[in-house]
């Protein structure tokens, strides 16, 4: 990509569309180097686009790349050349009457196509991924989400391909003269193109049905390759639970008569709300007690729901235009993390959500691609498909919903829905529908919308005695973040409690209530408590009530305190957490100095009593126990030293591991209990509980620890067990062993796709595993593919992005390998590049060689040659 090349796209240049199209026709003649597409458009002149006093028709211009153009015709005669004109992504078409019919045929060759935009092969099944610029490879389209139409599909191929599917409902087939398979889709819902899917080839599925709450029987579908359909049930049963929790919680029915969920393997994403048919990445929907882990039984949960909430909240109410995507990601993420707080552990659920949000959001937010929840420009949309897009997004919905209380929202929600059902609309709708149904006012409360960056609250207090009054005094500022310097203040509900000496609650009113949510809304403000007894501890952000970062002065015993007593299971992690990183600072203080590094004793002590304390959740225990990790740590520093990171976390968790080893044991001998597998939470949390404790007990390289993760390995009771087991060896085995155990992991599950990324996984991400040398031993693996994005991710990213130790080796070497696996797949799939490089860019925050060297690799990027837009947008704002 040339800079000329490279152009920026503004919310303020929204315009409405020209025209609209009524109905689309499209049929496929498939075949993988050259499939026929022909679609059939009703074109008619936006009647709100219409300028006052207009003469002539203005142009019709039709997104299209990678197409070969065969035939254009309008109301049935050949269009002659003079009267199109094929531009740079698109054409534009002369228009002589205000409503015609469009037809165009064109040619594209899905086998070719790695980028896995438009339609493509994926393990010889086609698919298509439209969101968010995709169907512009597919046919030429006004390809913009305000766009909205009626499609009707008709697919045709060989026989080899028994199932062919799309959007909608199926209303015929049959096979054509030559003997191929032929059926049509019609999907009565208007929607834009970015929904559109289509999928062809030799499936399974397994099926099962749903009552809605008005009466009406829904088919729900799941296909898969023949060798996956055992992998299915857990998907199958979320959707289900997603469902009715959409009934009860939103009032939302389902509306077609099917229900399709399609798992592919080489997807870029995780999975996508087509509407009807939903494709997902095979990781993110199939599983089995013997293949999967916890965690990704859990994830895929979460995914299918949040896939599913998309048919209310991002296809019946759509985007206007891209700027918009929060509109459906932030309030979908929301609705989905709801609804796994109501299936499992509502305080588990908070607090994994919490640290993705510290790790990686607050690090976007901080660095050369901060951007709002609602950003004002862009380059390549892809690049917006966000940790601040979707998960700050979905802090912003959840502060709306704490700021009105639930039914306040849910009569918000239900206003948003109804007043905007089949319509494409903005941000600013959604809180407008918010503020008329509840006559509320979240004027400034919209600048969270607009303003990038992490508040920072810094919090005082005073107690006076003779009045029995207790004063917080919170000040809130936000940094500057590129093109965005005067940052107003921002409305942040600050959730708190104060506790008494005794541990408990006290009352913040006559009301008697424990908890209550400050309006905080000036730069700095004071908050006055009367009739407190005396000096309270304060309990501040509760549940994490706001995306900040907020600073109190706790001391260590303050902390240890909260520890134990503060009713808010958030915050009770949360006073770990800060005991940690306080621990941890002061290690990589040490470690910098040259001085000799101590005991974190607070923390030591505080991890013992919970520990002990058999009535806490056991995931809860498991989280507290868990050191932030080394990204973690890098987010919470001023200049990040990569090398004293490593270090102090290191001597942390030998640290503890030693000084608790009786106790570490102990919890694991109670928990190893051997019951059957299920993927429920209770025992999910004593799992976790479990293989944390035997992690830090295999740290201790104490040989008979060593015996209990081979013990626990060799029952291969089911993935959880046998992952945490296999993980502790490889990072603390000798060597040798350490091998074998992988050999023969691989040699058992070499046909599981599933099994062998995570294979991938735990190496690359080892810190004494994975080094670059093994690294690139696994990328010349047959079972590696450069094509395949969860390849990569498993190998490449993992190594970048989890291998904290390997990544930031002194010589850089790590950083060059980066920016050169960049540059490859940047010819194949510039979206993954795009994602892959995140790493290097934080090169500022970085002390000075290692920073120097992130930035040399990053500059050997830009300078290899013609860039992708989406990896040229990332690396020419990170070296700005
Ligand atoms: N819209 C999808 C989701 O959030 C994500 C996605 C975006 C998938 C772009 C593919 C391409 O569920
Ligand atoms: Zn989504």
């Amino acid at each position: 990509m040339k800079e000329a090349q490279a152009r920026t796209v503004y919310l303020k240049d929204y315009r409405a569309p020209d025209y609209l199209i009524d109905h689309t026709d499209l049929h496929f003649d498939l075949e993988p180097q050259a499939t026929l597409v022909k679609s059939r458009l009703k074109v008619r002149r936006n009647p709100e686009a219409i300028n006052a006093g207009e003469k002539t028709l203005p142009p019709l211009w039709l997104d299209g790349v990678d197409l070969e153009l065969l035939s254009i015709a309008i109301d049935g005669k050949l269009l002659p050349a003079q009267r199109y004109h094929e531009g740079e992504g698109g054409l534009t078409l002369d228009v002589e009457t205000p409503e015609f019919e469009l037809e165009v045929h064109t040619r594209i060759a899905p086998e070719a196509n790695t980028s896995l935009e438009g339609l493509y092969l994926s393990n010889g099944m086609y698919c298509t991924q439209c969101e968010a610029e995709g169907f512009r490879k597919i046919t030429y389209y006004p390809d913009r989400p305000d766009v909205m139409s009626v499609f009707t599909t008709t697919i045709v191929a060989p026989s080899k391909y028994p199932v062919l599917l799309a959007n909608g409902n199926k209303v015929d087939s049959g096979t054509t003269e030559d003997g191929r398979l032929r059926v049509t889709w019609e999907d009565p819902f208007a929607k834009p193109s970015y929904l559109f899917a289509l999928v062809a080839g030799d499936l399974q599925y397994v099926e099962d049905s749903f009552t809605t709450a008005s009466g009406r029987e829904v088919k729900l579908q799941l296909f898969t390759e023949p060798k996956n359909i055992r992998k299915c049930d857990h998907a199958m049963i979320s959707l289900k639970h997603a469902m009715r929790w959409d009934e009860e919680v939103y009032g939302r029915e389902y509306d077609l008569d099917v229900f399709m969920i399609v798992a592919v393997d080489h997807f870029n994403m995780g999975a996508m709300e087509n509407k009807g048919l939903n494709i997902f990445n095979s990781a993110c929907v199939l599983a089995s007690p013997e293949t999967a882990t916890d965690g990704a039984f859990q994830r895929i949960e979460s995914i299918v729901a949040h896939e599913y909430f998309h048919n209310w909240s991002g296809n019946r109410v759509t985007c206007r235009d891209w700027f918009q995507l929060s509109l459906k990601e932030g309030f979908t993420v929301f609705r989905d993390a709801e609804f796994s707080a109501d299936m499992n552990s509502r305080a588990v659920k908070r607090i994994e959500d919490v640290s993705l949000l510290r790790t990686a959001q607050f690090s976007e937010d901080a660095g050369p691609m901060a951007h709002p929840v609602r950003p004002d420009s862009y380059m390549e949309i892809s690049n917006f498909y966000t940790l601040t897009i979707y998960e700050k997004g979905a802090e912003v919905v959840r502060m709306i919903h704490t700021l009105l209380g639930p039914e306040a929202f849910r009569r918000g929600s239900d206003l948003y829905f109804e007043r905007h059902d089949g319509s494409a609309v903005t941000c600013e709708d959604f809180i407008c529908a918010m503020e008329d149904a509840n006559n509320a006012d979240l004027r400034q409360f919209r600048r969270w919308y607009e303003q990038a960056g992490t508040p920072v609250l810094t919090v005082t207090d005073q107690y006076d005695e003779a009045s029995a009054t207790y004063r917080l005094t919170i000040a809130q500022r936000t940094p500057a973040t590129p093109g965005q310097t005067e940052k107003p203040p921002l409305h942040i509900p600050v959730s708190i409690g104060l506790i008494g000496a005794d541990g408990r609650d006290l009352p913040l009113d006559d009301s008697g209530k424990t908890s209550t949510v400050l309006n905080l809304t000036e730069a700095e403000q004071t908050f006055t408590f009367s009739n407190i007894p005396h000096a309270p501890l304060p309990s501040l952000l509760r549940g994490f009530s706001a995306p900040v970062k907020l600073h109190y002065g706790y001391s260590e015993d303050q902390l240890l305190f909260l520890m134990q007593h503060d009713s808010d299971a958030f915050n009770r992690w949360d006073a770990s957490r800060r005991l940690a990183i306080k621990a941890l600072e002061s290690l990589q203080a040490q470690y910098r100095d040259g001085s000799e590094m101590t005991e974190p004793a607070a923390l030591i002590k505080g991890l013992s009593a919970v520990l002990e304390n058999a009535a806490l959740d056991p995931a809860l225990v498991a989280m507290m126990l868990a050191l932030p990790s080394a990204q973690e740590l890098a987010e919470e520093c001023e200049v990040v030293d990569a090398g004293a990171i490593i270090a102090a976390r290191k001597f942390a968790r030998n640290s503890l591991a030693n000084a608790l080893s009786a106790p570490l044991l102990a919890r694991y001998q109670q928990l190893d209990q051997r019951k059957p597998y299920r993927p429920v939470a209770d025992d999910i949390a004593e799992r976790s509980l479990k293989n944390t404790c035997l992690g830090y007990l295999c740290a201790t390289l104490d040989p008979s620890s060593l015996d209990l993760a081979r013990l626990q390995l060799q029952r291969d009771e089911n993935m959880t067990d046998v992952a945490a087991a296999l993980g502790a060896l490889v990072e603390y085995a000798p060597r040798e062993e350490a091998e074998k155990y992988l050999g023969a992991f691989y040699d058992q599950w070499q046909q599981d796709t599933q099994v062998v990324e995570n294979w991938f996984l735990l190496q690359s991400g080892s810190a004494s595993f994975g080094t670059l040398e093994r690294v690139r031993e696994l990328m010349q693996h047959p079972a590696f593919e450069i094509t395949n994005p969860n390849k990569v991710r498993s190998v490449i990213s993992g190594f970048a992005s989890r291998n904290f130790t390997q990544f930031h080796r002194e010589d850089g070497s790590g950083y060059r390998f980066l920016a050169e696996q960049v540059s490859v797949l940047d010819k194949l799939n510039p979206q993954i590049a795009a994602r892959l490089v995140i790493p290097l860019t934080h090169w500022k925050k970085y002390c000075d060689h290692e920073s120097a060297r992130m930035r040399a690799a990053l500059q050997g990027i830009m300078d290899a040659g013609e860039l992708s837009r989406d990896l040229y947008e990332v690396v020419s704002k990170s070296l700005a």
